[in-house]
């Protein structure tokens, strides 16, 4: 076989950083400044997805601008806002930290740039850019764990107030916006499964055989 290929030590590691990756949030971030090295190598992590038709749809924008994060934040908080009073029955909502923009030292606003020729395997569904762009966004992430770096995506924002900030194109969507930083300690479990919110699935409820009709023969 020829080609490069991975030990059960490798394998192992893969495995380590995929199930240790975690969502880290503003209480855990450290002010210590990220090195423009590391930056550069989650950034090489994130240009070497895949993508559909090898269109490479992403772009990044690196922002350490306090006046910047801080206006994204606002952003956050009137979002945030809203979504309180939609789970104003749940209380457990206003306990939980869901950004640390202005307490990471690194923030990265991700987007998706619409290709404007026709690309290979996305003429029928437009969905697969936006979805490349997300497979980087997993290899930055993962990458950011090797590094023992944490990382928080804050969805709960105003697209357009974002782009705004950022003097964005307009045809670019956001994607996610991404908080950085070294942490104090990372966090165990997804807080949402510690806080009970949510359970992780478990893979006999997910998991089908050849169609829909058959998950019953994986649970008995
Ligand atoms: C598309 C996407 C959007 C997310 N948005 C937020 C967010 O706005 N705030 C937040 O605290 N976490 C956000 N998260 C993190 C999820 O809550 C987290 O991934 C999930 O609870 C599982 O925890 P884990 O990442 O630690 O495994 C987002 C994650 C994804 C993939």
């Amino acid at each position: 076989m020829k080609g490069r290929k991975f030990t059960e030590k490798e394998r192992q590691i893969l495995a380590d950083i995929i199930i240790h990756r975690r969502t880290e949030f503003g209480r855990n971030f450290t002010s210590q400044e990220i090195p423009d090295t590391v930056i550069e190598t989650l950034l090489s992590a994130a240009l070497h997805a895949p993508s559909v038709g090898f269109s490479q749809p992403w772009e990044f924008v690196i922002i350490r601008d306090s006046l910047i994060k801080a206006k994204v934040k606002a952003s956050f908080m009137r979002e945030n806002q809203k979504a309180k009073e939609i789970f104003k029955n749940r209380p457990f909502y206003n306990q939980i930290l869901l950004e640390g923009i202005t307490t990471a030292p690194v923030n990265i606003a991700v987007f998706y740039k619409p290709s404007p020729h026709p690309v290979v395997g996305q003429t029928s569904m437009d969905k697969f850019g936006p979805y490349s762009v997300c497979l980087a966004i997993q290899n930055l992430w993962l990458m950011a764990r090797a590094e023992n770096i944490g990382l928080g995506w804050v969805s709960i924002l105003d697209e357009e107030e974002v782009k705004t900030i950022l003097n964005a194109p307009r045809e670019n969507e956001l994607i996610a916006y991404l908080c950085i930083g070294y942490v104090t300690e990372f966090t165990e479990r997804p807080l949402l499964e510690t806080l009970n919110w949510e359970k992780r699935k478990l893979k006999e409820t997910v998991i089908y055989c050849d169609n829909y009709d058959h998950q019953r023969e994986l649970i008995g």
